[in-house]
C-alpha cells in the first residue's frame, strides 16, 4: 500500500512484523529432538510444523515414542528430590526464567505467531507478558512455600499435556506453579504448536534449571497418553473434553493426582442497563481474541429482549470493521485460525446446522475464517450448546435476570461468564448463580496468574494460578496409611427382643428400600443387633432427586447452619450412652471416646461454617478477583469403616456446613450407628433431604453414585478397592473425586472442608 493511497482510503496500512530472528532461529536449530535430562536428544521420526496463515513450513519436530516418555520421566525422578528441597533456589530459577522470557520476549512472541497464526498483537501483549507473569508470581510461591505451606509437599513428577490455542501461556500455567512447589515436569506441547515450547527449553539452561527438572517432549496425543500412563505422579491436561474424559479414565485407580481444564461456552450476559458500547468492545476480546479458540471464551451472548435489535445492529458495525488477516501485522484483529483441520471443524459445525441468522464478515482465502454473528437462536440449539471454538457467537435473548441464569445455566460445561450491567445490585445478584468458575462483571476475559483460573462440570476440575491452585501440584506432608477393608461379623445369635430393621434415610423421612431385601447386622460375638436395608440404584435415585429438592440449603447463611450442626451435637449430647452402647455393641470397642469425638467434630464444623471465608485476590487491572468458596452441590459419599459413627460426623459435617447436600452410604460393616444418628438429625432442624443416608453394600452402590449426572463429587473413603470403579465411572459427568483415607480419630475438618468446596472467581470492578 503507498502512502497515497492510504490517504484516499483513510485504511490502516500494513505494520508488519519482522519474523527474521524467529526464522533464524528456527533454521539455526535445524530439526528438533527432545529436551531430556536438560540436552537434546537427536531428531527421531520427523513431522512438519506449518505456520498456519502462509502455510509455510516452519520447522520438522520429533514423534515422540514410549523410550523417550520413559527417559524423560526417569530424568525428571532423578531430579526431583534435590529441586524439592530448597524453595529459595527454586524462586531464584523461577525468577531467571521470568527475567530471560523477558528479554527475548520480542523472539517468543513472533515464533508464537507464526506457529499458531495469533495476531502479533496479542502475542506481544498478552500471551507473552501473561506467560512471564506467571514466572513471577511463582517465583514469589516458590520463596513462601516453606513458611506458608509448611503441611504441604511436592507430588514428585507431573506429566503435563497442553493445547494448541496459547501455546506458550499454557506452558507457563502448567509449569511455574508445578516448579515453584518442588516438583519435576515431563511436558508434551500440542503437535500443531510445540515451537515456543522448545524454545523455552533452550532457555532453561541459561536460567539454571538443573537437568531433568523440565523435559519436553514433542509428538501428537498418542505421546500424551504414554505421559498419562507413564509413572508420574499427576497428570495436568488442557484440552478437549472428550480427552479430557479418557484421561479420567486411563487414570483412574492408578493413585495419580489429576487436573482437567476443559472445554467451556461461556455466557456473556447483558442487561438493557449495560454500558451498551462497552459491552459492545467487550465481546470483540470475548469471541474474537485468538480467532475464538479459546476455552474461556464468551461465546453464547443473552441479550435483554429490550436492547437486543439495537445491541446486534451495533455488534454488525463493530464485526465489519474487524481487521482479518496477516498475523504478523501489527495491525489486524484476527489472525489464522491455527490448522486447516480446526478451520474445518468449525465450517462443518456450522454447516451442520443451518439455524437462526448468520451475519459473517470477510476473511482472506486460505486458513482463516470471517467473524460471524448468528442470533435468533433457541438455548438448546446445538449451536448454543456445542463448544464451536472458532470466532462463532451464537446470540439468544432473555427477559428477566431469572431467565439469563436459567439460560445461562443450561450447559454442560462451567468455566466462565461475563456479565454487563450499570446496576451493580443486578450484576452481584446475578453472579453467585452463574454455574462457572470464573464470572467476570463488565469485563471479559481477564486472567492472572493471582486468581485460580477454572471451571465446574464438564469444563474439568482443579484450578491453575493463586494460592487456590497450590494444591493440585502439592500433597499434605502427613501421609495416612489406606484403609483397610473391614469386614461385618456374621453370627447365628437371637435377636433377644424385638427384631428391628432400620431403614434408610431419604428427603428427611424413613424409606423402605426399594427392593425389599435387608441383612442382619451381628455383634463380635455374634449377637444379633438388628437388620438394615439393602439400597440399591433406585433407592440412590430417589436420594439424589431428595437432595435436588433441598437446593435452597446452598443459599442459607453459615450462621443458620452452624446453629443446625450445634443442634445436632446437643441431641447427639443428649443420647450419648445411648449411642456409644451401640458402638460398643456392634464394634466390640468401647465407644464412648468416639461419641465424644462425633460431638467434637460437629462442634468443628459448625466453628468452621461461617469462617472458611474466600479470598480477594488483587489482580493487576483497575479490579478484584474475589475467591469465593461455594459449595461443590450433592455429594455422594462412601462411608469409612473406621469409626463408624465417627467417621460419617467428620465427612458429613464440613460438607453440610458448607452447603452441600448429601447421600452416605453409611459404614458397610457396621450401618446402626448411621441409622440411629437420622433419629438425631429428625430432631434437629435439619431440613429433609440435605442428608440422606442409605445403608447396603458400598460396591452396589459405588457406581451408579460415581454416574449419577446429578451427583456433583463422590467422596470414597471406605474399601479401597472402590477407588478404581469411582473414578473410572466419575468420568461420565466429569464429577470431582476424593479417593483416600484419612485419621478419623484427628480432627481433619480444615482438609474436608478443601474438598466440599469449589472456588469461584468474581471479577469486579474496584477502584476504577
Ligand atoms: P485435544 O484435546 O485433542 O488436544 C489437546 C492436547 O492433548 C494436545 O497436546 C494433544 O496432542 C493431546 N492429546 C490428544 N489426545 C490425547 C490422549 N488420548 N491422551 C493424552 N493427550 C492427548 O484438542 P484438539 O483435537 O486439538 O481440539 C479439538 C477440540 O477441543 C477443539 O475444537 C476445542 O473445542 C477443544 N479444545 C479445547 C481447548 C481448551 O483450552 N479447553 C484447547 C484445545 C482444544
Amino acid at each position: 500500500m503507498t502512502v497515497k493511497e492510504i490517504f484516499e482510503t483513510m485504511d490502516y496500512g500494513p505494520a508488519s512484523e519482522s519474523s527474521k530472528e524467529a526464522l533464524a532461529w528456527l533454521a539455526a536449530k535445524g530439526d528438533f529432538g527432545h529436551f531430556i535430562g536438560g540436552a537434546w536428544t537427536a531428531p527421531g521420526t520427523l513431522f512438519a510444523v506449518m505456520n498456519p496463515a502462509t502455510d509455510a513450513l516452519l520447522a520438522q519436530v520429533t514423534q515422540g515414542t514410549q523410550a523417550d516418555v520413559d527417559a524423560a520421566v526417569k530424568a525428571a525422578r532423578k531430579a526431583q528430590p534435590a529441586w524439592a528441597r530448597d524453595g529459595h533456589a527454586r524462586a531464584r530459577v523461577l525468577y531467571a526464567l521470568a527475567r530471560l522470557l523477558q528479554k527475548q520476549s520480542r523472539l517468543f512472541a513472533v515464533l508464537e505467531t507464526l506457529d499458531n497464526g495469533k495476531p502479533i498483537r496479542e502475542s506481544r501483549d498478552i500471551d507473552v507478558p501473561q506467560a512471564i507473569r506467571h514466572f513471577y508470581y511463582h517465583a514469589g510461591m516458590a520463596q513462601l512455600m516453606d513458611a506458608e505451606l509448611a503441611d504441604r509437599q511436592a507430588l514428585g513428577v507431573c506429566g503435563q499435556v497442553i493445547p494448541w490455542n496459547f501455546p506458550l501461556l499454557m506452558l507457563a500455567w502448567k509449569v511455574a506453579p508445578a516448579l515453584a512447589m518442588g516438583n519435576t515436569v515431563v511436558l508434551k506441547p500440542a503437535e500443531w504448536t510445540p515451537l515456543t515450547a522448545l524454545l523455552f527449553a533452550d532457555i532453561c539452561g541459561q536460567a539454571g534449571v538443573p537437568p531433568g527438572v523440565v523435559n519436553i517432549v514433542t509428538g501428537d496425543g498418542t505421546v500424551g497418553e504414554m505421559i498419562v500412563t507413564a509413572d508420574v505422579d499427576k497428570v495436568a491436561f488442557t484440552g478437549s473434553t472428550t480427552v479430557g474424559r479418557r484421561i479420567r479414565e486411563l487414570t483412574a485407580g492408578s493413585g495419580k493426582a489429576l487436573s482437567l481444564e476443559l472445554g467451556g461456552k461461556g455466557a456473556y450476559i447483558v442487561f438493557e442497563d449495560a454500558d451498551i458500547d462497552s459491552a459492545v468492545e467487550g465481546i470483540v476480546d470475548a469471541i474474537w481474541f485468538n480467532q475464538g479458540q479459546v476455552c474461556c471464551a464468551g461465546s453464547r451472548l443473552l441479550v435483554q429482549e429490550g436492547i437486543a435489535e439495537a445491541f446486534y445492529a451495533k455488534l454488525r458495525a463493530r464485526m465489519d470493521g474487524l481487521r482479518i488477516g496477516d498475523p504478523l501485522d501489527k495491525c489486524i484483529d484476527m489472525g489464522a485460525i491455527v490448522h486447516p483441520r480446526q478451520r474445518a471443524r468449525i465450517a462443518d459445525l456450522l454447516a451442520a446446522h443451518p439455524e437462526g441468522e448468520s451475519h459473517q464478515t470477510r476473511a482472506p482465502d486460505g486458513c482463516y475464517f470471517p467473524p460471524t454473528l448468528i442470533t435468533g437462536l433457541s438455548a438448546a440449539s446445538p449451536l448454543m450448546q456445542q463448544e464451536i471454538f472458532g470466532p462463532v457467537l451464537v446470540a439468544t435473548t432473555f427477559r428477566t435476570p431469572h431467565e439469563a441464569v436459567e439460560i445461562a445455566n443450561s450447559t454442560r460445561y462451567g468455566l466462565a461468564a461475563s456479565v454487563w450491567s450499570e446496576n451493580i445490585n443486578v450484576a452481584l445478584d446475578v453472579a453467585p448463580q452463574l454455574v462457572a468458575g470464573i464470572v467476570w462483571v463488565n469485563g471479559t476475559n481477564m486472567m492472572d496468574a493471582a486468581a485460580g483460573f477454572g471451571g465446574v462440570r464438564e469444563s474439568g476440575f482443579g484450578r491453575e494460578g493463586g494460592w487456590e491452585g497450590l494444591a493440585g501440584y502439592t500433597r499434605p506432608r502427613a501421609t495416612t496409611p489406606a484403609a483397610k477393608p473391614v469386614a461385618a461379623f456374621t453370627g447365628d445369635g437371637g435377636a433377644g427382643g424385638l427384631d428391628r430393621t432400620a431403614k434408610l434415610y431419604v428427603g428427611g423421612k424413613q424409606a423402605r428400600p426399594d427392593g425389599g431385601y435387608s441383612r442382619a447386622v451381628h455383634g463380635p460375638k455374634g449377637a444379633l443387633l438388628g437388620h438394615v436395608g439393602l439400597a440399591n440404584r433406585k433407592d440412590l435415585r430417589n436420594a439424589v432427586e431428595a437432595c435436588n429438592a433441598a437446593k435452597g440449603w446452598g443459599k442459607t447463611t453459615g450462621h443458620a447452619r452452624a446453629q443446625i450442626l450445634y443442634y445436632i451435637a446437643e441431641n447427639l449430647s443428649a443420647r450419648a450412652d445411648e449411642m456409644a452402647a451401640r458402638l460398643t455393641a456392634m464394634t466390640g470397642t468401647d465407644g464412648t471416646a468416639e461419641v465424644a469425638s462425633s460431638i467434637s467434630r460437629l462442634f468443628s464444623a459448625a466453628a468452621w461454617a461461617d469462617k472458611y471465608d474466600g479470598q480477594i485476590h488483587t489482580v493487576p487491572i483497575r479490579g478484584v478477583a474475589l475467591a469465593m468458596k461455594e459449595p461443590v452441590g450433592t455429594i455422594g459419599i462412601l462411608c469409612p469403616d473406621q469409626g463408624p459413627l465417627l467417621g460419617l460426623v467428620s465427612v458429613m459435617a464440613p460438607a453440610i456446613a458448607m452447603g452441600n447436600r448429601v447421600v452416605l452410604a453409611a459404614s458397610q460393616a457396621f450401618p446402626l450407628a448411621a441409622t440411629d444418628l437420622y433419629q438425631i438429625l429428625d430432631t434437629s432442624d435439619l431440613p429433609g433431604g440435605v442428608v440422606n443416608i442409605l445403608t447396603g453394600d458400598h460396591a452396589d452402590l459405588a457406581e451408579p453414585m460415581a454416574r449419577h449426572m446429578d451427583i456433583d463429587a463422590v467422596w470414597s473413603l471406605g474399601d479401597p478397592a472402590l477407588t478404581a470403579t469411582v473414578e473410572k465411572a466419575a468420568a461420565g459427568n466429569l464429577k470431582r473425586t476424593w479417593c483416600g483415607s484419612l485419621d478419623w480419630a484427628q480432627d481433619n475438618t480444615k482438609a474436608v472442608l478443601a474438598q466440599a468446596t469449589e472456588v469461584k472467581n468474581v471479577w469486579v470492578p474496584y477502584g476504577a
